[in-house]
């Protein structure tokens, strides 16, 4: 079933099972970018899904222009309904994509953002369970760290989300290092999600009307949306080329 979620005037087209923490954790790009980049021209967004980090940093005037890209052909249907059903063919491109390997080299970015598969897997089996959840030995990271370069502007900078809890920056370390890029800063965002799009908000549409009728599902709702978990998990690595 498609789902729905906007954030100020664009709306973003998904399904649940494409949905892999950008509407949550992924969220925390905005602030980052925001007091990191400020306004840049054009964003990449890796990995991208349904596009919910791209497509929130484009929404919040962020950027000018998006790029995304995803293995599942999926992503890109509802990638381009987002795109044709806000009017966004000027600014946005997709592409079916495995890491780098579709993208054409007349793309150029000013920023690289996402949100990877990010629990290593002991080979391609155990990713084809899960292609949201995990990376075959590294194998994705490898080879996104191996071609960006060719695809990033000179002051171009590279800031991929990562989680605490399945790596720390000594397995990327290596890999950044070796394909000529350099890592400036690795750093967490430790404040409240920031849920700035309109459905997250406390509003009365249907689904509110249906929690309000079970009192402790109305309690658990009101205190998610008073005082949002801090999402601890996860961290940033900002690289740029050497
Ligand atoms: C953690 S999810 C993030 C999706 C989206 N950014 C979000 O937050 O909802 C990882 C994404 O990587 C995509 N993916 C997995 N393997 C890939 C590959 N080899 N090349 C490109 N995308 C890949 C998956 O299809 C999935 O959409």
């Amino acid at each position: 079933m498609k789902k729905y979620i906007k954030y100020n005037d664009i709306e973003v087209v998904y399904k649940e099972n494409l949905h892999g923490g950008g509407i949550r954790f992924g969220q925390q790009f905005i602030p980052v970018v925001k007091e990191k980049f400020g306004h840049i021209d054009h964003v990449f967004e890796f990995c991208s899904g349904p596009g919910f980090i791209g497509f929130s940093l484009l929404a919040n005037n962020l950027c000018d222009k998006l790029t995304v890209a995803d293995i599942n052909p999926e992503a890109i249907k509802v990638l381009n309904e987002t795109i044709s059903k806000n009017g966004l063919e000027s600014k946005v491109a997709a592409y079916l994509s495995d890491c780098l390997d579709a993208i054409p080299e007349t793309e150029k970015w000013d920023l690289v953002v996402g949100n990877p598969p990010h629990v290593l897997a002991k080979n391609e089996e155990e990713y084809k369970k899960d292609i949201t959840l995990y990376d075959p030995q590294f194998n994705i990271h490898k080879k996104f760290y191996r071609d960006i370069r060719k695809f990033l502007k000179p002051t171009g900078s590279i800031l991929l989300q990562e989680h605490t809890e399945s790596t720390s920056v000594d397995d990327f370390k290596g890999m950044i290092e070796q394909n000529g890029l350099k890592i400036i800063d690795v750093f967490a965002y430790n404040s409240p999600v920031i849920f700035n799009s309109k459905k997250n908000g406390v509003g009365f549409n249907s689904t509110t009307f249906k929690k309000l009728i079970n009192p402790i599902k109305v309690y658990k709702f009101l205190k998610r949306r008073i005082f949002p978990p801090i999402p601890r998990n996860y961290y940033f690595i900002h690289a740029k080329i050497a």
